[in-house]
């Protein structure tokens, strides 16, 4: 694995890992939160694919070793594979899930705070994933509450266990993550550009940004992957770079949170991922997505071989297994 060392640097330590006073008036640290992908530094993500790989080599692996353990998943905004992957993920450990995917059954229909719902779900549970359309909300959440909080995707911030994967995958296809990736679709506000971005500068990437102008990668990302060291080029046609890029990250756009001035069917009308676009794509570069994909992939290239974005998705149950056996303390 390429590591450059000038690159690690610039990881932001989240509050969460700073120590907290207990009513008892001790000194206890709290363990430590995954809300952005600088939580973790190049080191714990390497160990965390290393663990993967051991889960992918054999799945009974850690079979168990969650048992009495509980995972809390709390969904405020739709998800199939984070939901479902971190819940597969805990069964395959030997532990249990509560939880919920939407807050109509629960007492936040009542107007329940998300402190006071997240505080006492926290005594029920050793672990909690969570997915908010705010920023701010994981953090808000992690203030209020003693156990780990997971950042499960969080409105047009960040979504650091898909990065994750995203990272194992394109380790697992390159063998090494200092790649050319071109980020192309909706970057302003799909978070899983956001997270990418940020780790895979970390490890020597550099990145294409190819967007229209009220969708391009927010600057603040752009100016921390170049403090990181990467070269960034902005450009809104995807065929004119697409021979210089090794992975292309595709994202769909983000109904949820357009403003009304953007077109929704953006690839309806403009350069969607197909068979003509692949003619003109290297053999090795490989296309992920973080999916679910609307119009942006054609189903005609799911079968070519550069095509990973199902691979991408499978492995996120592997480095989620990984992701909750860190943060319990137990690999
Ligand atoms: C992504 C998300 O929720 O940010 N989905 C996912 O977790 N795989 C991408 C998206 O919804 O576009």
């Amino acid at each position: 694995m390429h590591l450059d060392a000038q690159r690690c640097c610039n990881i932001r330590i989240s509050q969460t890992q700073q120590p907290t006073l207990e009513k008892n008036n001790t000194m206890t640290k709290k363990p430590s939160s995954l809300i952005s992908i600088n939580d973790l530094t190049n080191e714990q993500v390497l160990s965390l694919f290393k663990t993967a790989d051991e889960i992918q080599q054999d799945k009974n692996h850690f079979f168990d070793t969650c048992k009495n353990k509980i995972l809390a998943l709390l969904f405020f905004e739709p998800s199939t594979r984070t939901y479902f992957s971190f819940s597969s993920a805990m069964h395959r450990l030997g532990g249990s899930v509560i939880g919920f995917s939407q807050t109509e059954s629960t007492s936040v229909a009542k107007g329940e705070s998300l402190e006071d719902t997240a505080k006492v779900m926290s005594y029920y549970s050793d672990l909690m994933v969570i997915r908010h359309p705010e920023i701010g909300a994981v953090q808000k959440i992690a203030n209020v509450t003693q156990i780990p909080i997971i950042n499960g995707g969080e409105g047009a911030g960040e979504h650091p266990t898909q990065t994750l994967y995203d990272l194992y995958t394109i380790y697992k296809n390159f063998n090494r993550l200092d790649v050319t990736i071109g980020l192309y679709g909706d970057l302003k506000f799909s978070r899983p550009n956001h997270s990418l971005m940020l780790a895979a500068s970390r490890f020597g990437a550099n990145f294409v940004c190819i967007a229209p102008d009220e969708l391009q990668m927010p600057d603040s990302y752009i100016e921390t992957a170049k403090r990181d060291g990467a070269k960034v080029t902005i450009t809104d046609n995807v065929k004119t770079h697409l021979k210089n890029i090794d992975v292309l990250y595709v994202s769909r756009l983000q109904k949820e949170r357009l403003p009304s001035n953007i077109d929704p069917d953006y690839f309806k009308h403009n350069t969607a991922v197909n068979k003509e676009l692949l003619s003109h794509m290297n053999e090795t570069t490989i296309i992920m997505h973080p999916l679910p994909r609307i119009d942006e992939i054609h189903r005609e290239i799911d079968d070519d071989l550069r095509a990973k974005y199902f691979e991408q998705a499978a492995n996120g149950v592997p480095v989620r297994m990984a992701v909750i056996l860190f943060y319990l303390g137990i690999k």
